[in-house]
């Protein structure tokens, strides 16, 4: 048998062990400290993270599978965050959440862990917190929930949200109607139901390899999901004996599959800042770039909210995750492991699409070419993020003048004051909005359109911010732009009626000013005076340690694993 690292703590006969042992005993059988794998469930159940409030159940399921299968189940609640709920933005404690559940896994007494996740950072963070520590891992997607309907037809959550407050502002819709559709919204346990952030990094975390096959996207309701979770404790005890860790399971075949999945599912922008922060902590070599080359010309199949219509159940019932894999099988890595020690491709055999509505066959995709594209210009010369796939396609190619915002606080003042200058033409330009910049980089960059405009009928605009975008949103958004502005970033230096040239086809994102002055201009005091507020604590931390969004926006100080190994006792 291979030697437990529980056993550091656990094996002996010296006062030491006693102690350890001692205090563990509590209900344990007899036999807990003689070899059986000690299993964490890192649980980010939480009821302030209503998308995960029901993981305790799951956790139940999991906790009897390790104990099923001869390990010890060990409940550890971690850092949850609950993305509509938590100030200023989730993304700012991300970082401190993977930083929090790295830590925990290392000083405890454990061999693998089972990690219960959903709302939109909450996977992130534990897959790179387990990532660091390489111990035996395995993710439970908690999955979406049910499809909420409003005046007879589908809701999906976020996406609609946007398009009635819209609708809303345009005059179109009442605001009771609006308040009206708030308790239908909402109709199941779960996280979002459209392919949004959650629903995204669920799916990718199975493309990743790092769940039990075929988990990833089952409904949170559906009684499946317990019977995988209950799989995937049997499964875990396995990987502690076989020793299977992250290093072993995710590879840069892994994150190839995971961008080919991205463009195939039409996920979310924010998986690009993800899965790079994710290869960041294995030591991987992805790159921005590597989102462009690899997923440009992958066809967008499955259509869903908020490229398409419909929502994450129907995706279930349509087939699931694996029948949109096998329509690109060819494009994924054959190599690329998962969690049960066989690769992804192999668990491919059996899938079947049962709607041919929600996913396309390959020879007649949704569009044909649905990656994220790249861009770079002396507006991003470390690159910026669009998603063609959501925006409108005469916008792809535009050169308006910018009508610039210094912060989320100057676009709200602003934006709906009829004596504001804008027109269809115009780019809307919002700084300030960074990983140090915000802090936190908040999904703000799908800016509102100016109301004046919405009431003429505009409904897409260019947009262009350093920040990023809500995965359910939807529109001509240029995001992540690199370096932001708070970090010397030429958007920084960009005054209202400046013309700005955005090709996406040619990849380019520029300002058009002369090159003299454009290297003459000073950045704006305003945006300036914003990043200079003092700060304390994680948020200090934060900024002065965090990176750009073309590597994932992580701390400096967590690039890399640092493995299981603690060199000290506590005795
Ligand atoms: Fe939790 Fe959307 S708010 S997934």
């Amino acid at each position: 048998m291979r030697p437990r690292r529980s056993a550091q703590w656990y094996a002996g006969e010296d006062r030491n062990s006693y102690i350890h042992r001692a205090w563990m005993r509590r209900g344990l059988p007899g036999d807990a400290f003689a070899g059986r794998p000690h299993v964490a469930i890192a649980n980010t159940a939480s009821d302030l993270t209503p998308c995960n409030a029901h993981l305790d159940e799951v956790a139940r399921s999991v906790s009897a599978g390790i104990y099923q299968a001869g390990g010890i189940p060990l409940n550890l609640p971690v850092v949850s965050l609950g993305e509509t709920q938590v100030r200023p933005t989730a993304m700012l404690w991300r970082n401190m959440a993977a930083m929090a559940i790295e830590e925990m896994l290392r000083a405890n007494p454990i061999d693998g862990v089972v990690l219960l996740g959903g709302c939109d950072k909450t996977i992130p963070a534990l897959l790179m917190g387990a990532a660091s520590v390489d111990l035996p891992a395995v993710v439970v997607p908690g999955g979406p929930m049910l499809t909420g309907t409003f005046r007879g037809v589908p809701l999906g959550c976020g996406t609609d949200v946007w398009k009635l407050s819209e609708e809303v502002r345009a005059g179109t819709l009442p605001a009771a109607e609006f308040q009206r559709s708030e308790s239908s919204m909402i109709r199941s346990r779960g996280h979002c139901n459209t392919m949004g952030t959650a629903s995204t990094m669920g799916l990718l975390a199975e493309v990743l390899g790092m769940t039990l096959p075929g988990v990833a996207g089952t409904p949170a309701p559906d009684s499946r999901l317990l019977e995988a979770a209950h799989a995937t404790g049997v499964l875990a005890v396995e990987m502690v004996d076989a020793g299977r860790r992250p290093s072993e399971v995710i590879g840069h075949g892994s994150f190839r599959n995971a961008i080919v999945a991205l463009a195939a599912l039409g996920g979310s922008t924010n998986a690009v800042v993800h899965l790079l922060a994710i290869a960041g902590r294995l030591g991987v070599p992805l790159t921005q770039d590597d989102f462009d080359r690899i997923g440009a010309d992958v066809p967008l199949l499955v259509d869903l909210l908020p490229a398409g219509r419909f929502l994450m159940d129907d995706l279930f019932r349509a087939g699931g995750l694996h029948a949109v894999l096998a329509e690109v099988r060819d494009l994924l890595d054959p190599a690329a492991l998962t969690v049960t020690g066989r690769p992804l491709v192999e668990h491919l055999a059996g899938a079947v699409t049962h709607d041919r509505e929600v996913i396309r066959p390959r020879a007649q995709p949704l569009q044909a070419h649905a990656g994220i594209a790249v861009l770079y210009g002396n507006l991003a010369p470390d690159g910026a993020v669009v998603k063609p796939a959501a925006a409108s396609p005469h916008l792809l190619r535009h050169r308006g003048p910018a009508v610039v915002f210094d912060s989320v606080e100057d676009l709200h003042a602003r934006l709906d004051d009829p004596d504001l200058e804008v027109t269809a033409d115009s780019v809307l330009v919002l700084r300030g909005c960074g990983p140090k910049g915000y802090p936190g980089m908040p999904e703000v960059a799908n800016m509102p359109l100016p109301a004046k405009l919405l009431a003429l009928g505009v409904r897409d605009m260019v947009r262009i911010c350093d920040g990023r975008m809500s995965g359910t949103a939807y529109g001509t958004v240029v995001l992540h732009v690199s370096p932001e502005a708070a970090a010397g970033g030429p958007l920084a230096r960009v005054r209202t009626g400046d013309m700005i040239v955005l090709d996406v086809a040619g990849r380019r994102l520029d300002v058009d000013v002369p090159a003299g002055e454009w290297a003459a201009r000073e950045p704006s005091a305003e945006a300036a005076r914003a990043y200079a507020a003092p700060r304390r604590g994680w948020e200090r931390l934060y900024v002065d340690t965090v990176g750009q969004a073309n590597t994932g926006a992580d701390q400096d100080f967590l690039l890399g694993a640092s493995g299981d190994h603690v060199a000290r006792g506590s005795h």
